[in-house]
């Protein structure tokens, strides 16, 4: 067991707490292997924002446990060298079961999020209350979902949104003693949030999604006041991006996000922690895709993973200073 305080990173309960008093989100940006993690961390020191790093169960498959948890590792002396003591939490994203929290714990991660929101509320309860008795022993910070989101959440496929209820998140806070919530107010996974008849279209024709729910979010504010709220599926799905991957061969239909200014006001109140996975994946792609169709001779992989890490960079020093609020919080 190798706990998390030893490779220097940090839990998320600190995080929350300033991230309400200040008014801003923490990022939570998904990562895989080794362009994302320097893209990450380089755009959060210079921006001087925490971070949370994250990790789905298929991006654990993926890059591997052991790499990962050197990688996190590395994550915080790359920010040092780099003139940053920032704080860097490892987060699970997505847990589906008991187990695989209990892994990702015991390799170091900070924090995990259990995902029970698919199951019948009481199921959820017992779950997420497991494994918050078993993280809170290593002082591992646990977020929980009530609630589904429309999309595709990691293995579990949520056809429609079931907005959360507000007469239930006082009880599931009580019950399990997780320490954030993540809810849903009409954000989704993926490129493709919703549907072309369930939005409008602008002068241009771009397509316009429909609003969040502020409704619900406030009514959850009352509830349960001071309460760090999660918002997973908030990637805001850049035009500019989309038209690059299409214009070099790509085939994105209809993707659309959330648009940034809902993403600010949200950041503003108890949401303290916003997702956003899917605006790299398209950075990262936009770039690969120009590079591969402008130098067809190029075949160094550093050629085109070097301009999308740059690409990356960029994209999340655009969502910390200007979505989140997050710049210039860290000494
Ligand atoms: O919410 C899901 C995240 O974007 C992770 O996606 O399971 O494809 O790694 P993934
Ligand atoms: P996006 O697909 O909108 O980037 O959401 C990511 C997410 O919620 C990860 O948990
Ligand atoms: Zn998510």
């Amino acid at each position: 067991m190798v706990s998390y305080k030893e490779l220097g990173l940090v839990n998320s309960r600190e995080m929350f707490k300033k991230a309400m008093e200040g008014k801003y989100a923490v990022p939570a940006f998904n990562f895989n292997n080794m362009e994302q993690l320097q893209a990450i961390v380089s755009a959060c020191v210079e921006t001087k924002s925490p971070v949370i790093l994250q990790v789905s169960s298929g991006a654990r498959k993926y890059a591997n446990q052991t790499l990962l948890r050197y990688m996190a590792q590395g994550a915080v002396e790359y920010a040092k060298e780099l003139g940053c003591n920032l704080p860097i939490c490892l987060h699970l994203d997505h847990g589906d079961t008991f187990e695989l929290c209990v892994s990702c714990i015991e390799m170091g991660f900070s924090s995990v999020m259990i995902d029970g929101s698919s199951l019948p509320y009481e199921e959820n309860v017992a779950l997420t209350k497991k494994v918050v008795d078993y993280a809170h022993q290593y002082d591992v910070t646990v977020e929980g979902e009530l609630g589904v989101l429309a999309g595709i959440e990691d293995d579990v496929v949520a056809a429609a949104s079931v907005y959360t209820s507000p007469d239930m998140v006082e009880d599931f806070v009580k019950k399990t003693g997780v320490d954030s919530l993540a809810i849903s107010i009409g954000t989704s996974h993926g490129a493709n949030k919703f549907k072309p008849e369930q939005c409008t279209r602008n002068a241009d024709g771009v397509l316009v999604p429909p609003p969040l729910r502020f409704d619900i979010l406030e009514e959850i504010e009352r509830r349960i006041p001071g309460f760090p709220i999660v918002l997973h599926g908030s990637s805001s799905v850049p035009q500019d991006k989309v038209s690059i991957i299409n214009k070099y061969g790509g085939a994105l239909k209809d993707a659309v996000g959330i648009p940034e200014e809902q993403l600010r006001k949200a950041a503003t109140s108890a949401v303290c922690k916003i997702n956003i996975d899917s605006d790299g994946r398209l950075a990262m792609t936009a770039a690969i895709r120009e590079v591969f169709a402008v130098k067809p001779a190029e075949f160094d992989p550093r050629k085109y993973l070097g301009p999308a890490r740059e690409a990356l960079k960029e994209l999340y020093k655009h969502k910390t200073i200007n979505v989140l609020g997050s710049a210039n919080r860290v000494e």
